[in-house]
């Protein structure tokens, strides 16, 4: 399978404002391929809340300020169909790959990608095993976004098989991550994690190897605070990492994380509060705001008792090929809720919306 002729015409996912619907639009793109570029043949596209906050960001008057197509979409899986004269020796047609693109010039959701793999902005890709089937390629369009975002943020703290650590949104996709990598890869011990998730998720933690006595349902109590200030009874947490959005502990945090000096972490992917994902990002503003004054003045000025860190996903060639190797040892599996075909893409991010979804949403070509 390849590309052939002088130009491609295919689809891609666009939108105007949030007042218009999402709608596949006829691209071209001209061939051969430019010498440092390869063609994807696109099989799956990861959604991520990330997409929502951009679609609601541009209320129709926004878009009057910038006025053009918007596209969506970070993650994907596919089938390399074109190789540029640089990359002869690197990459074959027929190759298939899963990767990441930082911003939403590319947009994943769209049947053809034309990637840069030398460029730090399309260098997130991974060579999967041939062996690897067209249906299980589309699980792989699920890891990119969470995965980085993950395991950057347990890189802050030095981690051990001593560590103890808790994880706001245990069932949330980077929780289920988090859950993985701090058991089979940092080896830390059972005992030591405590998840914080509904209570229709406890069999799905548990499933990943979270104690029962160590769930706590955030929809049974009016705070954390009590829940985890008992759970610190048995030892001071040396990571709290937040993939949901709370703020409870910060009064009793001295007593429920280690000090600065004995490297207690606390990293935050959402800020104070758990946003509406059917919300702006300029909704989602204060939240993180409240997150950024306290990194300002705990970490920079220096004056809180813990490190403290709003965290944010960044492209790492080196952090995806983590993702593909663990996957290989069964160290880690992407837990996917639910695949829709492209046809019925505002019904995948209905489902996102949701919130309810427990696993990856993902959309296939
Ligand atoms: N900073 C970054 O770079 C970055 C990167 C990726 C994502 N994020 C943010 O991280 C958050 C999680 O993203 P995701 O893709 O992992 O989410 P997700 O998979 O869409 O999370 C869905 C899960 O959230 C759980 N949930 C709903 N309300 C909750 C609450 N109040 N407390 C705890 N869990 C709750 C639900 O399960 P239960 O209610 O059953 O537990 C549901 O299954 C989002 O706000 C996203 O925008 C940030």
């Amino acid at each position: 399978m390849s590309l052939e002729g002088t130009s491609i015409e295919y689809d891609k996912l666009t939108f105007k404002d949030n007042a218009s619907p999402l709608t596949f639009k006829k691209v071209t793109h001209k061939l051969p391929v430019s010498k440092d570029e390869i063609a994807v043949k696109v099989t799956a596209a990861g959604l991520n809340p990330v997409d929502l906050g951009i679609y609601y960001t541009f209320h129709p008057w926004v878009s009057c300020l910038f006025p053009s197509y918007r596209t969506l979409g970070r993650d994907y899986s596919g089938t390399v169909v074109q190789v540029g004269s640089d990359l002869q020796n690197q990459y074959y047609v027929g190759d298939k790959v899963f990767g990441y693109v930082p911003t939403l010039s590319t947009g994943t959701l769209a049947q053809y990608l034309f990637l840069k793999p030398k460029t730090k902005h399309d260098a997130s890709i991974v060579r999967v095993d041939s062996s690897v089937t067209d249906e299980k390629l589309v699980d792989f369009a699920g890891i990119p976004l969470v995965f980085l975002t993950t395991v950057q943020s347990l890189s802050v703290a030095p981690l051990s098989d001593k560590s103890r650590v808790v994880i706001i949104g245990g069932s949330t996709s980077l929780g289920w991550t988090a859950i993985q990598l701090l058991l089979n890869h940092y080896k830390v011990k059972p005992e030591n994690l405590v998840s914080v998730n509904g209570s229709r998720s406890n069999s799905f933690v548990q499933e990943l190897g979270v104690l029962q006595q160590n769930t706590i349902n955030y929809d049974q109590v009016d705070s954390l605070q009590n829940p985890v200030l008992e759970k610190a009874k048995d030892g001071k947490f040396d990571l709290i990492l937040d993939a949901a959005g709370n703020s409870d502990l910060f009064d009793h945090i001295k007593e429920i994380l280690k000090s600065k000096e004995e490297n207690g972490h606390y990293v935050t992917l959402v800020g104070d509060h758990k946003p509406v994902y059917a919300s702006s990002l300029l909704a989602r503003f204060p939240s993180s705001f409240a997150s950024f004054k306290r990194f300002i003045y705990w970490n920079l000025i220096g004056g809180g008792p813990i490190h403290y860190q709003f965290r944010n996903v960044h492209a790492s060639k080196k952090d995806i090929d983590l993702a593909y190797r663990l996957y290989k040892e069964g160290n880690y599996k992407v837990i996917v809720d639910s695949i829709y075909r492209s046809e019925e893409v505002t019904e995948a991010y209905k489902r996102l919306e949701s919130n309810q979804a427990r696993g990856k949403v993902i959309v296939k070509f």
